[in-house]
């Protein structure tokens, strides 16, 4: 997911303790919310069964995602196709040994090397 969003203000808006004039450009990330602890708890654990909660990997408001349905879809086909397709599939490095890119525009593992 995109790990930061640049936003510029088309009016003076006040965002919790800070104002933000008209014009003025603001870096939001959606990560860092996403992970926020009043939602999630220990953000920092893959949780497959966690109960669904409020994110904004897909934005919100007027430029949400138009794909998100599209996007949901294709991961509930092709996950469960490629776990069929290569039982064997796993990490070839202990888990602790995964890097990733948190500085990009987008949030990702720098690699991710597999055996099947
Ligand atoms: C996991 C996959 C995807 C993620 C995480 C994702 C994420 C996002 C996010 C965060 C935005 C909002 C950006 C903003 O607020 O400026 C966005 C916008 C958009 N996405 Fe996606 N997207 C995904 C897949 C897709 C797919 C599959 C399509 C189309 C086939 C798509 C089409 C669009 C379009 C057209 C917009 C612009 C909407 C607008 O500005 O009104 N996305 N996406």
């Amino acid at each position: 997911m995109a790990s930061s969003l640049a936003l510029e203000a088309t009016e003076d808006v006040t965002v919790g303790d800070h104002r933000v004039r008209a014009g003025q450009r603001v870096v939001v990330s959606p990560l860092a919310a996403n992970c926020d602890p009043s939602l999630i708890g220990d953000g920092s654990a893959l949780d497959v069964r966690r109960r669904p909660v409020p994110h904004l990997t897909f934005g919100f408001g007027v430029h949400q995602c138009l794909g998100q349905q599209l996007a949901g879809l294709e991961l509930r086909i092709a996950l469960p196709a490629l776990l069929r397709r290569f039982p064997g599939l796993r990490l070839v490095v202990p888990e602790t040994d995964l890097r990733f890119r948190v500085n990009g525009p987008v949030y990702a593992l720098r690699a991710l090397p597999i055996t099947w």
